[in-house]
This record gives C-alpha cells, structure tokens and sequence, in this order.
C-alpha cells in the first residue's frame, strides 16, 4: 500500500542559463508583447547548464518521497535513454516505479528552459510518450493507496481523467487535483461532476480565471463560484503574491518571503505537493499545510530545476504567517473576499 500515487508527466529538463538571453518588446508577432531573441546564424554561449526530470508527475512525486511518503509515479515515458534515465532518477529519489509504462509509440517528453539572468524563462516543449497513456496501459490492479495527486493530464492521457477520479471514489481513495488547460476544456457539466468529488483542487490564478470564466481579480467571485462545484479545499496560488484558499468555512491567505527566484520551474507542482504533505502529516492542518507548501515552493525556487531544492522531512523551514478569516457561503460573510 503506498501513501500516495502521482500522474502527470514526465519529462527530461534541459536547463539553459545564459547572459546573451535578450528580451524583445513586439506586440505584433508574439502573443506575451515580448519575444526572446539570440543572434542568428552565430554560436550563443551558455553559462549554466543541467539536465534533470521533470514534468508535474515526477515533480510531485519528488517531494512526496523526500517527505518520507511511499510514492510511486504512474506514467509514461519513451523506450530510450531519457526515459531509462528518468526512471534511474525516480528510483534514486525512492520514487516506486513498478507503475511506470515504456511506450513504444512516441520518445520521452523533453523541455529545454531556456532563462537569463533574472527569473524570464522560456520553455520549448516536446510532448511525447507521457501523453500517449491510455486507460488500458494503466495498472489498475497495482494501484493501492491512500492518497492520488493528480497533475495536468494532457493528449491521451487527459480521457483518462475521469476514470481515475471514479477508481479513486470506487477505492475510498483520496484525491488532491492541479488540472491543465486539457482538463479545464472538457465539457462543463463532465467538469463539474469530477470536480465535485475531488478533496483538494489547487489552480493558480489563470486555471482559476478558466475554469470559472471570471477575471481572477474578482477572487469573492472566483471562490464562491469555485466553492460551489467543488466541496473540498480548494486552492489559487498566485505566484509571488503567494496563495489564497478556502475550505468552505474559512478563507486562509499567505505571503511567501520576499526572494530571488534562480529558476521559476517547478513552483506549481513544489507548492502543491508541499501543501498536501503537510496535510496528511498534520491530518488536516491547514495552516501547517501552507506553510509547508510555501516553504517547499521556495526552497524549489532557490535552485536550477523543478527538484533539486525540495525539503526533506524533517528539515527546518521558515514558516510564514497564514491569515484566517471566516467565509461562510450562505451569503452572510463579511471577509475581504465575500466582503
Ligand atoms: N517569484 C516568487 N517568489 C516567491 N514565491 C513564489 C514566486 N513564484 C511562485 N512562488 C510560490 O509558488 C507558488 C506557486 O506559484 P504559481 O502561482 O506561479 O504556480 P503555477 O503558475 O502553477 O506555476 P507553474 O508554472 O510551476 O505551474 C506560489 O503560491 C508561491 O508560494
Ligand atoms: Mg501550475
């Protein structure tokens, strides 16, 4: 029996880092107003290099073990190099990796990050095997445990959604969701049923903008909205400003420290997973359950990659102040955010 199950991808990260990294300012060709540029036909010298795993599966996965977890990752990567170092590293980290599946019909998902000197990063994506994992490939039978967490799923593996939230019920297995744009998309009402069965949903602010298809400025709207679909804690994280999140009775705000992000990779998945080890550890804290969730995500930012600074268990951290105000749905609540 494992503590918990991670899906997700998983990927070889190829870390960039170079000075000659230039920011362009043109609103017509690129969708963000800005564009990265190097010089064409020239040799562009890079002064930090790293390769390592990545992907929402394997990072989640990361934190689980080194919080002392049986975790195991359930995904798939290619048949070749990166795909059998992948699992090599999973290994290493004590990640359990009898679910993992070698798909003949695509390589091993890639990123190159390429960053500068500050936090601006751009992510060239290859989406392969990870994607290509249908229901039938899927373990069932080995999949016991306490707890899913489940990362974005996308391609293939996006169908497979709802089949493993109906094992999880089926199994009285709980289940802790960062859904992606694929899983965002899916029909409303298919939406609302898998959301309604869910025990911690965790969105940054655009997931939360999408899923709701209200502006993420109106956060009393977001939540009430969000809080309505879905019965668990649910969460917004929101980059530097750090993280909202209600459960229902309570709305619980926090800061992470002022700090220098190395590499912004991973922040997502250390805070989600940091969130939830500190929840099963403290059976239900949800104070202790931000703060390790923060801690986690930057400690993570501190470093090149998405698990190279992660917090072990037992390991001292700095723990920020988390806000708690009352948040009723009845309408009557007169916090910041239901005001
Ligand atoms: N610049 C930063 N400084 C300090 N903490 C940060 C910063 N960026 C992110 N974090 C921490 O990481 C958490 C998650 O970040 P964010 O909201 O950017 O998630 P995300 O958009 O899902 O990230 P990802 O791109 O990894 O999926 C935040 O709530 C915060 O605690
Ligand atoms: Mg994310």
């Amino acid at each position: 029996m494992y503590d918990i199950i991670t899906f997700g991808s998983a990927t070889k990260d190829i870390f960039i880092k170079t000075k000659k990294f230039r920011v362009l300012k043109d609103k017509k060709n690129f969708a963000t107003g800005k564009g990265v540029c190097f010089n064409l036909g020239s040799k562009v010298d890079i002064d930090e290099i790293l390769f390592a795993s990545g992907g929402g599966g394997t990072n989640t996965a990361a934190t689980f073990a080194k919080q002392g977890f049986r975790t195991a990752y359930c995904g798939a990567v290619g048949q070749d190099l990166a795909g059998q170092e992948i699992i090599e590293e999973l290994k290493n980290l004590n990640i359990n990796t009898q679910l993992v599946v070698k798909s003949e019909r695509k390589p091993t998902n890639h990123s190159i990050v390429i960053s500068g000197i500050n936090d601006d990063r751009t992510i060239l994506v290859y989406r392969g095997a990870s994607e290509e994992l249908k229901k039938e490939n899927i373990p069932w039978l080995k999949l016991k445990t306490k707890w899913f967490y489940i990362s974005p799923l996308s391609g293939e593996l996006c169908k497979v959604f709802g089949d493993l939230i109906d094992f999880a019920v089926k199994n009285k297995i709980k289940v802790a969701l960062n859904p992606g744009n694929c899983q965002l998309s899916l029909p409303p009402k298919l939406l609302r049923k898998n959301l309604g069965k869910i025990d911690v949903l965790i969105l940054n602010q655009e997931e939360a903008s999408l899923l709701t298809g209200i502006s993420y400025k109106k956060e009393k709207e977001i939540f009430k909205k969000i809080d309505e679909i879905c019965s668990g804690i649910v969460i917004m994280t929101k980059g530097e400003k750090g993280v909202v999140l209600s459960d229902g009775e309570y709305l619980y705000r926090a800061l992470p420290p002022k700090m220098k992000a190395a590499d912004r990779t991973g922040a997502g998945d250390s805070f989600g997973a940091g969130f939830v080890s500190g929840f099963l550890r403290s059976r239900g804290d949800i104070i202790v359950a931000t703060q390790i969730g923060i801690a986690n995500s930057t400690a993570c930012l501190k470093k090149l990659g998405a698990k190279q600074g992660l917090l072990k268990k037992n390991e001292k951290f700095y723990k920020v102040e988390v806000k708690k105000e009352k948040c009723s749905k009845n309408g009557l609540c007169q916090c910041r955010v239901c005001g």
